[in-house]
């Protein structure tokens, strides 16, 4: 902690004048709740590939020729995802929060566990994997992490013949018409959500705070350079890289989850 103390403190006084601090976290925020990231060695897109996992098409097309590699990655995501609670960082947003510093959390997460940690204004362009959508009227509605990874779970294990049949036994029933609902996650080439605020609330932010997100994947890599244009303080939180060296005022290689309570207690006082 000691190394980037300077960083630390630079960042602490910055966020502590600042009235509306906006927020972009990525995968890495959620990376100490035991979530695996897209792009780190080993991480999702090593395991599986994403223009297969990231389309509804291409997600059936595995599950029908590849089950046997596609099930147990699933598996232990589901594991995963299961046990996955709010770490540090994510707490840590919600005391800048509480303090009236942070405004608005943008992620790009669909984990729920900025939601989890009490972020009240929280913009999920990528959606939220704990929220249903019907496939014919539209009605939405939340589910619980735990009992609905259980429901899956148990339904994947139930599966031999992996086809459309079987991907449609996994999913949620509509109270509404009983048709299937599926996660209101963005898959890849579908429209991402809440463009214009997330654009806006950039554009009026005073400062931007960068989490966990290797920035390359638009157009959520481009709210920092937004913020920077309107003339906000750009600082980023990324223990290995800084895909946004062209706008970042400050960079801290730390992991969110020691860099932002480090934060915290410097803005309060409780940490040297
Ligand atoms: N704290 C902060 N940052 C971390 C941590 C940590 N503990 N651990 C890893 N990181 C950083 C990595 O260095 C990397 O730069 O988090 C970043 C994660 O980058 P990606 O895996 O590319 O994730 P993300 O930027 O969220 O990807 C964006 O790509 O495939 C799509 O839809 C997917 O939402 C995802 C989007
Ligand atoms: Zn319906």
């Amino acid at each position: 902690m000691g190394q980037w103390k300077q960083e630390l403190e630079k960042a602490a006084t910055i966020l502590s004048r600042a009235t509306r601090v906006t927020v972009s976290t990525g995968a890495g925020i959620s990376a100490e709740s035991s979530i695996p990231t897209f792009r780190d060695p080993g991480g999702l897109w090593d395991q599986i590939n994403p223009m297969e996992a990231g389309t509804a098409k291409g997600l059936l097309r595995a599950f029908q020729t590849k089950s046997r590699i596609i099930v147990p990655i699933l598996m232990t995501m589901l594991d995963r995802f299961e046990k996955a609670e709010p770490n540090a960082g994510h707490k840590a947003l919600f005391d800048l929060e509480k303090m009236g510093i942070v405004r608005t959390v943008i992620t790009q997460n669909v984990d729920n566990l900025h939601k989890e940690a009490g972020t009240t204004d929280l913009i999920e362009v990528h959606g939220n994997l704990f929220k249903m959508v019907c496939l014919s009227c539209g009605w939405e509605r939340e589910v619980d992490r735990k009992p609905y990874i259980e429901m899956i779970r148990n339904r994947l294990s139930m599966i031999d013949v992996y086809d459309l049949d079987a991907l449609l036994s996994l999913a949620v029933i509509c109270d509404q018409c009983r048709s299937v609902m599926r996660p209101d996650v963005v898959m890849f080439g579908e429209a991402v959500k809440s463009m214009p605020r997330a654009f806006r609330v950039s554009a009026e932010s005073d400062v931007m705070l960068v989490l966990g997100t290797s920035g390359v994947v638009f157009p959520a890599a481009s709210f920092p350079v937004e913020a920077k244009k309107a003339g906000a303080g750009v600082i980023v939180i990324n223990p290995t890289e800084n895909g946004f060296r062209h706008c970042s005022d400050i960079y801290i290689p730390m992991k969110a989850g020691d860099a932002l309570p480090a934060i915290v207690g410097k803005i309060t006082g409780c940490s040297g």
